[in-house]
């Protein structure tokens, strides 16, 4: 009864696609969620890099692919669709948009280019493969979404405004879809990290040392403790956790640094 309200067990030779997997939090989430059982897609731009998170995934026992997609470019998400519905031979049962990145500026000078590139890949390529994938979760009746969002979903920071809304877009879908699709067995969550030791942040970690050392947890996060919440929340363990959003932080949102 328990793997039939979760519906996400990966029994049947399920696959789960994770987006921004040829780096930091989504590659650490692709190799996790092989060891659960998953066969992975692994998708983002940099061809080396995804062959190289395709192997570390096949060396954690599991079956993967790797497809190249720009998805700040909407006819690439949808060519993504066509290929992966090519390319898997099993349900998709996991669907994970974790690709995220891109400019900041103060809004006066803010192109709209990039304020476009912005929810091109945060709102609208989720949106796309959502639409995509989600209804045959729903038939199916079981399946799990996951946005990855960011602690700037529900707190400002000057010169993001477009990062920053096109998050919160996100996450808002974290609602809509649920209920679009939870009575139907799927489960849509969000996953808000704090500040992760990843690729992206390689640049300007020396420059949080004092922040970090201030937060409860006393330090920056890895991408696999995210790794390890979007893996429970996919899980049978949390088949009643639906339209949730678990803010991973090491307690930053939770105290006020005195
Ligand atoms: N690290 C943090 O502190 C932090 C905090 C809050 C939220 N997050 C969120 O967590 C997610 C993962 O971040 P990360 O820290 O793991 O960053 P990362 O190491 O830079 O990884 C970003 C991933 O997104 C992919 N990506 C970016 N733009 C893309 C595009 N136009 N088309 C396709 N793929 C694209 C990249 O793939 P390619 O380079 O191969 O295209 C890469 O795999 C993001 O959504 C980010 O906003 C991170």
């Amino acid at each position: 009864m328990m793997g039939e309200r979760a519906g996400t067990s990966p029994s049947g030779g399920s696959w789960a696609l994770v987006t921004g997997s040829t780096s930091g939090i989504g590659r650490a989430t692709a190799v996790g969620l092989a060891q659960d059982g998953y066969s992975v897609i692994v998708t983002g731009r940099d061809r080396d890099r995804a062959a190289e998170t395709r192997r570390s995934v096949e060396s954690a026992g599991g079956r993967a692919i790797d497809l190249i997609a720009d998805l700040g470019d909407p006819a690439s998400v949808r060519k993504l669709v066509e290929q992966v519905r090519e390319a898997v031979d099993g349900p998709l049962d996991v669907l994970v948009h974790n690709a995220g990145g891109g400019g900041f500026a103060p809004t006066e000078s803010t192109p709209e280019d990039m304020f476009d590139a912005a929810f091109n890949l945060h709102a609208k390529a989720p949106f796309i493969l959502t639409g995509a994938f989600a209804p045959a979760m729903a038939e199916r009746g079981r399946g799990a979404i996951i946005n990855v969002g960011s602690l700037s979903t529900s707190m400002a920071a000057a010169g993001t405004a477009a990062f920053q809304a096109s998050k919160a877009a996100l996450s808002m879908m974290t609602k809509s879809w649920t209920a679009e699709y939870g009575p139907r067995g799927v489960r849509i969550n969000s996953v808000d990290p704090g500040f992760i030791l990843t690729p992206v942040n390689e640049g300007i970690r020396d420059m949080y040392g004092t922040y970090l050392a201030s937060l409860p947890a006393g330090r920056g996060g890895d991408a696999e403790e995210i790794a390890h919440v979007i893996r429970f929340l996919v899980s049978p363990k949390a088949s009643y956790v639906n339209g949730a959003t678990l803010t991973v932080d090491g307690g930053k949102n939770a105290v006020v640094v005195m």
